[in-house]
């Protein structure tokens, strides 16, 4: 344990220098993530990813462009991946219960239609792996409430709701994710930038856990966060694309049910389409939508489109988006008929994940002197 005046020190100091920090290891993340990139490239075998979701709905095609698509290319490159489907971390977000099961299927199917290749990666689920959820009682002895208080998403919970309202699983849920990477001592961590300071957590935990313990052998990496380059889609309401917003195009959406949302969007009355995202956004989205499904730009677009207004823009994106998807779909269809595999790939990767788990489990318990 922590004593209550190196409690007290370390709490005075990073919370001092904790904003400038951040902003440092944004900045040195985006430098270090183009180096990491050519490290990949010359010896993919010397990473291992762990990247994961809440299952929280089906996938949409801003976390397709945002994240999924980018799995896929890293585990086509030769890095080993494993893919955590967080439902320890869902129910922290008022899920219906009797809906977890029928998400977390539907989410193997999606995965599989998307490219994620479960004969090289790992798709698990936190419930499934007791060893993995273990590693956070050592873990939350290695940090204090204030530092798990700084993390920005568990500051914004208790801002939004008071304390009263943060249950204590959504409290400690930085640690909870140090556990999730740190189980199977992946070094790679895919993120956006609002996941950068679970990373530091990581990145802390697993440094003091080493000081701590066997100082002369670390045992588990400082993981690097790899920034994806993705640009932001924004939901079909300009707000931020979510599936709790209804503003969302679920990959596995049907055609029909695209172009419908698509029609919904909001847009603006100028004919002329350009790309402007700042003084036109909703347009601008829409372009951008249409250009990463095309691999082209928005300007190109915008080009072809012209005059044409907003009627020719979402007609646009409708198409572009139903030609992307459309045999990721059929794929998906397929696989989501097939229940039984679904459950077979889970269970293979859950069973990959414990056996992963119960060895660092082991290592942990030998080196904190806890084998009797
Ligand atoms: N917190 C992530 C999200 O909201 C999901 C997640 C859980 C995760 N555990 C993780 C991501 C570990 C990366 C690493 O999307």
């Amino acid at each position: 344990m922590l004593t209550d005046t190196a409690l007290k020190a370390d709490t005075a100091l990073t919370t001092d220098i904790a904003p400038l920090a951040m902003t440092a290891s944004a900045l040195s993340s985006l430098r270090r993530s183009a180096a990491l990139e050519q490290a990949i490239a010359n010896d993919p075998a010397a990473f291992r990813i762990l990247t994961g979701d809440r299952p929280t709905g089906a996938l949409h095609v801003g976390h397709y462009f945002g994240s999924q698509a980018n799995r896929v290319r890293l585990q086509d490159a030769g890095v080993e991946l494993f893919v955590l489907i967080a439902d320890y971390q869902a129910i922290t977000d008022r899920q219906a219960p009797a809906e977890m099961a029928g998400i977390v299927t539907g989410l193997v199917a999606d995965y599989l239609a998307l490219g994620i290749d479960p004969s090289r990666s790992a798709i698990f689920v936190h419930s499934q792996v007791p060893a993995l959820n273990q590693l956070m009682l050592p873990f939350l002895s290695l940090v204090s409430v204030a530092e798990i208080r700084r993390n920005p998403t568990v500051k914004d919970e208790v801002a939004a709701g008071g304390s009263g309202t943060v249950s204590g699983l959504m409290f400690t849920y930085p640690v909870h994710q140090a556990a999730d990477i740190l189980f199977c001592r992946a070094n790679l961590v895919p993120v956006g930038k609002d996941q950068l300071p679970h990373l530091e957590i990581t990145r802390t935990i697993a440094r003091r856990f080493n000081e701590r313990y066997c100082p002369d052998a670390p045992f588990f990496p400082e993981p690097e966060g790899l920034l994806s380059a993705a640009p932001l889609l924004l939901g079909m309401d300009g707000q931020k694309m979510s599936k709790s917003r209804h503003n969302s195009i679920p990959l596995r959406g049907t055609p029909d049910e695209t172009a419908r949302l698509i029609a919904r969007a909001k847009t603006d009355s100028q004919r002329s389409i350009f790309y402007d995202p700042a003084a036109r956004p909703e347009v601008s989205n829409l372009l951008l939508l249409t250009a990463l499904c095309r691999d082209t730009t928005p300007e190109a677009i915008a080009g072809k489109i012209g005059g044409g207004g907003g009627a020719a823009l979402k007609a646009a994106a409708t198409d572009a988006v139903n030609d992307r998807f459309a045999e990721l779909r059929a794929r998906r269809a397929d696989l989501a008929g097939d229940e039984a595999y679904l459950r077979e790939v889970l269970a293979a990767g859950n069973e990959r994940a414990r056996a992963i788990a119960d060895k660092t489990l082991d290592v942990v318990r030998r080196l904190m002197h806890q084998q009797y």
